[in-house]
């Protein structure tokens, strides 16, 4: 039977009804690994419609589609590379067969950072004057900004007090005009994350941070005060990073999975290197699960299969994410490019038109402030809307309130499951809104490394299953191009359809 016929057969039951036909069903429908608790016995599906899925997995070739990606295959077929970000998580000693060289140069790069990191720390490495740096700046955008920040939030309660860390990313130039006069330049060391050292965002908030620095401390400060992420050595040079002060990437690791590269230095510098390699523990034993595990209880296999099939048999477009913390406010946002750069493509890997529906659109907030603003849509709203919930069981920072949380979690998650009749038509809720719970005793590192990996690899099984390429991201490039050609604005020719648009905006500048 085909998943469209399972979800026809399912149209018409409740998961209401399914909780009260199975009173196993929690415990047919929830797995645990990693320190993860992943509960999908309120998705709207049943134990024929997941062998199912399962099935549809091994006939996609799932499995070994998962040991070409991490044995270094070119997955990436368009850009004709491989996709190793597991490989940055590999602890010394486990070199993978075949990939020996370049995970000697991932455990380089380790412990440069490492060093940079104990150096800055120890207030051994210090500005121009030999005073101690109090500030972090770190300026990427995308992948070379999201994940650092994301983590570095969810893990303020581990973070070392010694720097305040910052992030820059907008080209708009208000993240750093509002930040600047709080800061010592002295005291601030800055980090440029660019894989390419040609993104124009990064670079032109650079060029200000660097004038800003330059000027108060003079041209000779800049390499004292500047390090550099990039695979771009030639742009460095330029820049003025030292040589001592560049940490190496490889074009095998998109920017979207780059936060466990030299990319998360900012992270490090703020929680320190044993909680970064506790993060990084984390998300390789969330690989070895994903690896080794048959399908059925396998969590980023189940969640990529359960997108699946709200995606293509319930038709759900978006996908909500709501984390009951405030400290993974930046989550939504950081899966918002997980996916959906990696998911919004429409051909196969052969070039083909995909057949069906692909990525839906993520979005989201934390659980407890959207519960007053969004949260009536999901109830009466007439979109289908798939979503996972995130409760940590102690993040609160008032420990009283670590019992407010987890209620409120579960009553949320009991009404979208099991909605309400009433003779009064507006106070009718369909319920039946498919939906997982992913809950975890604590926000350490370690847990936030696995769900990270999680969501990646949840990702990468969804693109099997559609056939697509989840590695390259060639739409983005298109505006940039676009982009490129308008500048400078007033001189450049637009395109025809924006030239009245053009002449608008430069009489009212
Ligand atoms: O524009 C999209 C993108 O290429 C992302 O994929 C990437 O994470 C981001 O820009 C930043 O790129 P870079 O690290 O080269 O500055």
């Amino acid at each position: 039977m085909t998943l469209e016929l399972h979800a026809r057969r399912l149209v018409a039951t409740t998961v209401r009804t399914l909780f009260a036909a199975d009173p196993a069903r929690f415990a047919r429908f929830s797995r645990e690994a990693c320190g993860i608790l992943f509960d999908f016995s309120r998705q709207r599906l049943d134990g024929a419609a997941l062998d199912a899925l399962v099935a549809l997995a091994e006939s996609r070739g799932l499995r070994t589609r998962i040991d070409a990606l991490f044995s270094g295959a070119e997955v990436n077929t368009t850009e004709r590379r491989a996709a190793l970000h597991t490989l940055l998580r590999v602890p010394a000693g486990r070199a993978p067969a075949g990939l020996a060289a370049q995970h000697a140069e991932v455990l380089a790069v380790r412990r440069q950072c490492a060093e940079l990191v104990r150096a800055v720390h120890e207030g051994r490495r210090t500005g121009t004057g030999g005073a101690r740096f109090t500030d972090v700046v770190s300026i990427g955008i995308g992948g070379s900004d999201l994940g650092p920040a994301m983590a570095t939030a969810a893990l303020a309660p581990h973070d070392a007090g010694l720097l305040r860390t910052h992030f820059v990313s907008n080209v708009d130039g208000t993240q750093f005009a509002d930040l600047a006069p709080a800061l010592d330049p002295a005291r601030t060391l800055v980090i440029i994350c660019s894989k390419t050292f040609t993104t124009q965002e990064t670079i032109a908030n650079a060029g200000r941070v660097r004038a800003w620095l330059a000027g108060r401390l003079g041209e000779a400060a800049v390499p004292r005060h500047f390090a550099a992420v990039s695979v771009n050595d030639a742009a460095m040079d330029a820049f003025g990073v030292g040589r001592d002060a560049r940490f190496a990437m490889w074009d095998w690791v998109g920017g979207r999975y780059s936060l466990w590269s030299a990319v998360g230095l900012a992270l490090e510098l703020a929680i320190g290197t044993a909680n970064f390699e506790a993060m990084l523990a984390g998300a390789h034993a969330m690989d070895g699960h994903f690896r080794t595990t048959p399908f059925r209880d396998n969590l980023p296999a189940i969640a990529g299969l359960l997108a699946h099939w709200n995606r293509n048999a319930l038709g759900c477009g978006s996908h909500a994410v709501l984390p009951y913390t405030q400290r993974l406010a930046r989550l939504p946002a950081y899966l918002q490019q997980l996916e959906m750069e990696s998911l919004g493509k429409r051909v196969t890997l052969a070039g083909e038109p995909v057949a069906t529906a692909t990525g839906p659109v993520i979005w989201g907030e934390p659980g407890s402030n959207a519960q007053h603003s969004f949260f009536q849509l999901l109830h009466q709203g007439t979109a289908d809307v798939s979503a996972d919930f995130l409760l940590p069981l102690a993040a609160a920072a008032d420990p009283g309130a670590d019992e407010l949380v987890i209620a409120n979690c579960l009553a949320q998650v009991q009404a979208f499951m099991a909605g309400r009749e009433s003779p009064e038509a507006y106070r009718v809720y369909p319920g039946s809104r498919p939906l997982s719970l992913l809950a975890f005793a604590r926000l350490d590192p370690a847990t936030l490394g696995a769900l990270i990996a999680l969501y990646e690899h949840k990702v990468f099984v969804e693109s099997v299953l559609w056939d697509i390429n989840p590695f390259d991201q060639w739409g983005v490039e298109f505006g940039k191009s676009i982009c490129g050609s308008l500048l400078p604005l007033g001189s450049a020719t637009p395109p025809a359809e924006l030239r009245d648009l053009a002449a608008w905006i430069a009489r009212r500048r």
